[in-house]
């Protein structure tokens, strides 16, 4: 197959859907591979990078026009609509419920796409979203250190104390993928952490892998209310699966909060944990409400794309070697995860969320696609 990555062109986005390791692999199948030019200099590839593992370096058109799998990070934007085409599979994050003008563009141009974000396992997991919660939860945790410091108008605090003085306290909302990890570098520097969570059973199993070095506490509003008030700290990492965010920390929890202590308010893009909480970048990444530093970045990956590219990559490499290998229809039909990802074939929405949320005509996959294995 010839797999084509193109160069993002969204302001902030340095990420690139592919790796000179991961075009050595596809390369070392068979494959051809496109790179757009200085796709990969934002994560530190250049092109000889890419060159010197066989792939050929080509320009913008010839990307878009020869790929027959196009890569991407970000969904496409107005400028790159004209390039849909149909014949074209491209995978890619898209968001497609949240974007309308998107939806449509992908309708009409009769392009397959397949989403990043909905390719999701039979136990519910989503494993091209893991990766970059990984980075947030663990980025939002040395945020929180950072913006303590007296400069940056914080407490003046060191979250990890010294000898002979307390360390300072992070309160993490929400356990699951960002929570763990915020906790994971938050316990490495020295904090005293807990972990808000309303399962049980995630509790449990957080209690065996951090060997008992967090306290675990039952997310309710009066916890929340006396953890945050206690907290130097506190990282916003609730998710509820296809809804906003809960404001489970509110106006009068801020304002009983310590002067100079930091929100990262991780939940962010899905609205935030806070009613004070509204969406920055990482040019302004913070503002004040009641003296709380409000950290609110809602791409926190595009920070460090570094370890981004190759967090995503190493997720996504394995279903654009299925997608490679046997071609979309048998690579589906042979994996249910990768089916659920896709969102548009041939200008029909194969995801019935997405239909919805535009009124739009839904066909099921299956009616458009062989689901079982050829
Ligand atoms: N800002 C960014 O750059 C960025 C990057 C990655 C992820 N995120 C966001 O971070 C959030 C967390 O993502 P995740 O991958 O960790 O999700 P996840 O599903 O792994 O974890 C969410 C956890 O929240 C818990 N929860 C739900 N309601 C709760 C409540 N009332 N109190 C306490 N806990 C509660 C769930 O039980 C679950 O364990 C999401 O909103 C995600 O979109 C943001």
């Amino acid at each position: 197959m010839r797999i084509g990555v193109a160069k993002e062109i969204k302001s902030d986005e340095y990420r690139v859907a592919l790796t000179p390791a991961g075009a050595l692999e596809l390369i070392g199948r068979g494959h051809e591979v496109l790179i757009e030019a200085s796709a990969g200099v934002g994560s530190a590839f250049e092109d000889a990078a890419y060159e010197a593992v066989g792939a050929r370096i080509v320009d913008v058109d010839e990307v878009w026009e020869r790929s027959e799998l196009l890569l991407k990070v970000k969904e496409p934007i107005a400028p790159e609509y004209p390039r849909l085409r149909d014949g074209l599979v491209l995978f890619t994050y898209l968001h497609l419920a949240a974007d309308e003008g998107l939806t449509r563009a992908l309708v009409e141009s009769g392009v397959t796409a397949v989403a990043y974000e909905t390719v999701e396992t039979d136990d519910r997991r989503l494993p091209l979203l893991a990766p970059m919660s990984e980075v947030a939860g663990r980025l939002s945790a040395q945020a929180g250190a950072y913006f303590l410091e007296k400069p940056l108008g914080g407490r003046g605090l060191l979250l990890g104390g010294v000898a002979g003085v307390a360390p300072g306290r992070v309160v993490v909302i929400g356990g699951g993928i960002v929570g763990y990890n915020a906790a994971v570098i938050a316990l490495g520097l020295g904090a005293q952490v807990t972990i808000l969570e309303r399962s049980i059973d995630r509790m449990r199993h957080l209690e065996e892998i951090l060997s008992g070095r967090v306290t675990l506490l039952m997310s309710s509003t009066l916890q929340i209310e006396s953890s945050v008030a206690d907290a130097d700290v506190v990282i916003g990492a609730v998710l509820i699966p296809g809804a906003l965010a809960p404001k489970l920390v509110t106006r009068d929890m801020i304002r009983g909060m310590k002067q100079g202590a930091v929100l990262c308010d991780v939940a962010i893009d899905q609205g935030g944990v806070a009613e004070t909480s509204r969406p920055t970048t990482h040019s302004d990444p913070v503002y004040f409400v009641d003296g709380v530093t409000h950290y609110c970045v809602a791409n926190m990956p595009g920070a460090v794309p570094v370890t981004s590219t190759k967090a995503l990559t190493n997720a996504t490499l394995p279903y654009v070697e299925a997608i490679a290998q046997h071609g979309l229809a048998e690579a589906v039909a042979r994996d249910r995860s990768l089916a659920r990802g896709v969102n548009v074939v041939d200008g029909r929405i194969t995801y019935a969320a997405v239909a919805e949320a535009h009124d739009l005509d839904f066909v099921p996959l299956e009616d458009v696609l062989p689901l079982s294995p050829v």
